[in-house]
């Protein structure tokens, strides 16, 4: 049998973890995909960077876009960043070019999720992006495979890893935000701007895209009301364990009588109810069905090994042929309004 030949534009924390976990789990990854996934081109900025990887055994472009049309490449990778610029031309030309695509990129799919459903749909290959909400917690396969029979009311959770893993330090080690926002850096779970992280955009993100597979909605960014936790004082923490309640930043999406309602803003979560209890960098989703009744996910929202196993189990599916729907729903479905005035 022929591996699945791969492309990888993007070798930083979530692109490293990739080499690494295919070089680490190979064997068992080639028993369950039912045959051997095997990167053969990879691109990033810096050739010459220390990244402790041997790049010599891959095909090396400078010319990130190429890797669309590499010869050799079944699907391409894109674990770059930013909603527009290269990883955007990298979608766009890879499904045009009838390949699969793969992405953690959350913000490119929060503003342009729709258009790249289309053209995959057009092109009749996979866009997935397990990686893209929530890291390593399966929860865009939950909602969109396991929850499918389900009608979803409201979907809920702790999106952001960098956030958490900060307001969580803050509270147990009274510790100071930009100390600790520093060290979720340093580990890798911030985004390139971390601005994104604690201003709530990148929650915001998950939760359009979130809203868009629980309700069949294309995403929708703009509609989403946000506060992040860059005004939150230690003092606020404390004073809510006083009063029996943690402070978390959660992501809501409702379906009402007049539309879908999405925010994301710090919360008092009641000390006893589960997303209290999840800390550090982990996430947590929330969605309730009305036969299956409350669903809840939760585990490693950020970093290079949880990051990196979403994105090999969309690897995965693709190498035994279950590419899902692209996207969501059919693209007519994510034609719908997203909300009342859209
Ligand atoms: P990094 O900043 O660690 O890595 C980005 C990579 O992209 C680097 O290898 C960089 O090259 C390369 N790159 C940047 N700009 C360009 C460009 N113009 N052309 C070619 N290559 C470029 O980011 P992460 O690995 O943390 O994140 C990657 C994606 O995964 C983002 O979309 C992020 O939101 C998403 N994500 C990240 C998670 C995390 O925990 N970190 C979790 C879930 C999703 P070079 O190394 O040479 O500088
Ligand atoms: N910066 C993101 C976070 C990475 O902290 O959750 C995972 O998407």
């Amino acid at each position: 049998v022929e591996p699945l030949r791969i492309a990888l534009a993007g070798l930083g924390t979530v692109g490293g973890g990739v080499v690494r976990l295919l070089d680490t789990n190979r064997d068992l990854i080639e028993r369950r995909a039912g045959r051997a996934i095997e990167i053969v081109a990879v691109s990033a900025r810096d050739r010459t960077k220390d990244r402790g990887i041997d790049l010599s055994r891959f095909d090396w472009t400078d010319d990130t876009s190429a890797l669309a049309h590499h010869p050799r490449a079944d699907v391409v990778v894109e674990l770059i960043g930013g909603s527009d610029g290269p990883a955007l031309t990298l979608a766009r030309a890879t499904l045009s070019a009838g390949k699969a695509f793969v992405t953690a990129n959350k913000a490119m799919l929060a503003h342009h999720g729709l258009e790249l459903a289309q053209a995959a749909e057009a092109s009749g290959v996979a866009l997935k992006f397990e990686a893209a909400v929530a890291g390593g917690v399966p929860v865009v396969k939950g909602l969109r495979e396991g929850a499918a029979a389900n009608a979803i009311d409201r979907v809920y959770g702790i999106l952001n890893g960098t956030c958490n893993f900060t307001l969580s330090k803050m509270e147990a080690e009274n510790r100071d935000f930009a100390e600790v926002l520093a060290e979720a850096q340093a580990l890798g779970f911030a985004e390139a701007d971390p601005s994104f992280d604690i201003d709530g955009i990148d929650a915001a993100h998950k939760l359009s895209i979130l809203a868009s597979l629980a309700f069949g909605t294309q995403p929708a960014f703009g509609d989403v009301a946000i506060t992040g936790i860059r005004h939150v004082l230690g003092a606020d923490i404390a004073e809510a364990a006083a009063l029996g309640y943690r402070v978390r930043l959660v992501g809501v999406a409702e379906a009402g009588a007049s539309g879908l309602f999405q925010r994301v803003h710090p919360h008092l979560v009641p000390i006893d109810h589960p997303l209290a209890h999840t800390t550090g960098s982990l996430n947590a989703v929330v969605a309730d069905g009305n036969f299956v009744g409350r669903l809840f996910f939760q585990g490693r929202g950020a970093g290079d090994g949880p990051t990196a196993s979403a994105v090999v189990a969309d690897l995965i599916d693709i190498a035994r042929g279950e590419y899902g729907a692209p996207y969501a729903m059919p693209a007519a479905a994510l034609t719908r309004p997203a909300t009342a005035d859209a």
